[in-house]
């Protein structure tokens, strides 16, 4: 198969799909438009491959042949736009949520509270496994009289695939548990299975976490013997994303640098002899460069795509004409996550305000603060935003960090000491019960795992009420007061 370019979309649930799961011409408009702009593969999905665990919420499904004539739409419109089009076969195991298919509980290799779902799983049986694998064959057999022209199984994220790939939710001991070999076991059956039924020539891509990021779960060398493991079972191409959803490194936020993940796509082509996709917080310079380098095959985007469909085009003709994706995930990921449709705030919402959040450091005594001890008044997005920036200014930065850590100047404990503290003590007083109330979603979560990296003391349901020399005076809703030293205090008038 021959691709135009080497820009890939990688997939998006758009949460557009009818309560069935079947397509809708919003779906066919959506990839029409990302084939037209120039991208040369677009991944769409995800496509839920079980008939009854799969979150329903506007996910499209090959799970019966109902869904074919839909599929065969949304393959014929972004053909006709010159692109090529992949079918995501997905499965979320103990990510599906019970509330949207009748309470049932949800699936994994063992049974264990999936933080996720909010819920307890339930273990599969040899015969389940067997049954969900035919899903997947199944799913493919229906991909390929749509017309797709490739498959991806999605195996990372922290989706079923993935929890049976790792040691913290595959506490099985037959033979889909135990060693990484054992656990690759139902990922090893499901490419061969989905091979058979996709047959020689229609390549099947696999979506693989290059590290989970999760304590305990499995890291970069993982990855790199389970990509070895999916070529040599008949995987194509390997498309090498970040971690799990539970994962406290953050993933998709704007504090991750552009590029941030690019390194694992590249150890693990340097590892195998298929394609590699790269992806995730990616821009065309870096693209550039990982491409002239020969560290990945293609590069993926998504919200960049979503943000602006014409974005491969211009990348050609007109980067300043590019409708920058800015990476706040309020109209994309943070909608899906409640089940709504996708709606980019940069192209459908108008009403969602508040898309950028000025960071805020006036003070007392002008625009910086000063001394050592820092009172932030209120704990909304902008306070947090606010502490943060002060608890990182005066911390090294990134050249002095690479120098100190490439010469083992210090060592890497110290070196995280410097990075996390500055000799400042804050306190965030906030009337509120909790911080960022005024945001939501993904950003919120972010921000807050962000200020724990910190050391900045939280007030709630605590006002500010005097200020005197060197102190101030806070009192919280249960009538207790207390006096604290404040060399500075921040978003406070008298
Ligand atoms: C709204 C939304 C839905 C997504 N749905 C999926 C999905 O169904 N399957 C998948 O593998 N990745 C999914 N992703 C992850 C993207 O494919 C991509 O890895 C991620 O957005 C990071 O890349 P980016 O910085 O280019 O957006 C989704 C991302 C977004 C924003
Ligand atoms: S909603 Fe925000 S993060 Fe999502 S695609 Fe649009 S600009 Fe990017």
């Amino acid at each position: 198969m021959e691709i135009k370019n080497r820009v890939v979309m990688t997939a998006a649930n758009l949460a557009y799909a009818s309560e069935k799961g079947l397509v809708t011409e919003k779906i066919v408009d959506f990839y029409r438009e990302r084939a037209r702009g120039g991208t040369g593969l677009l991944v769409a999905g995800a496509i839920g491959v079980d008939p009854e665990r799969v979150n329903t919420a506007g996910t499209m499904q090959l799970s019966s042949d109902e869904c074919i004539p839909g599929m065969r739409e949304l393959t014929g419109a972004v053909h006709e736009e010159d692109g090529k089009i992949f079918a995501q076969l997905w499965h979320p195991g103990a990510y599906a949520l019970p509330s949207q298919f009748g309470g049932a509980c949800p699936v994994a290799p063992s049974s264990y509270y999936c933080s996720f779902s909010r819920c307890k799983t339930e273990a599969l049986s040899i015969a389940e496994i067997q049954s969900v694998i035919q899903y997947f064959a199944d799913a493919s057999g229906r991909a390929k009289t749509a017309g797709f022209d490739g498959l991806e199984i999605m195996a990372s994220a922290g989706y079923l695939i993935s929890q049976f790939l790792s040691p913290l939710t595959n506490m099985r001991n037959d033979s889909y548990g135990g060693s990484l070999s054992g656990r690759m076991t139902f990922l090893r059956e499901i490419i061969q299975a989905v091979r058979a039924e996709a047959g020689p020539d229609l390549p099947v891509m696999v979506r693989l976490s290059g590290n989970d990021f999760m304590a305990g779960g499995n890291n970069n060398d993982d990855c790199i013997r389970i990509a070895q493991e999916c070529e040599l079972y008949g995987a194509d191409a390997l498309d090498i994303t970040g971690g799990w959803h539970e994962s406290r490194i953050p993933q998709l936020t704007e504090d991750v640098p552009q590029g941030a993940f690019a390194y694992l796509a590249a150890r693990v082509k340097r590892n195998v002899s298929i394609p590699v996709v790269a992806c995730n917080r990616m821009n065309e310079a870096i693209g550039e460069q990982l491409l002239e380098e020969g560290s990945a095959d293609y590069i993926g985007f998504c919200r960049q795509l979503i943000a602006d469909p014409e974005y491969t085009r211009k990348i050609r003709e007109n980067t300043e004409s590019i409708k920058r994706c800015t990476a706040c995930n309020r109209g994309c990921l943070d909608r899906i996550f409640k089940g709504k449709p996708l709606e980019c705030v940069l192209r459908h919402a108008p009403d969602i305000s508040g898309h950028d959040i000025s960071c805020n450091a006036e003070t007392e005594h002008g625009s910086s603060a000063r001394g050592k001890n820092i009172i932030v008044c209120g704990g909304s997005t902008s306070g947090v935003r606010t502490a943060i920036r002060l608890a990182e200014e005066g911390t090294i930065n990134s050249d002095v960090l690479r120098f100190l850590f490439l010469y083992r100047a210090e060592s890497p404990d110290f070196l995280y000491d410097l990075l996390t503290h500055n000799g400042r003590k804050i306190t965030i007083v906030e009337p509120g019960a909790k911080l960022c109330a005024d945001s939501g979603g993904s950003a919120r979560v972010a921000l807050l795992n962000k200020l724990k990296l910190f050391p900045v003391d939280i007030c709630l349901e605590s006002e500010l009420v005097a200020s005197d020399e060197g102190t101030v005076t806070i009192k919280k809703q249960d009538g207790s007061v207390v006096q604290i030293k404040a060399d500075d205090i921040v978003g406070w008038h008298q």
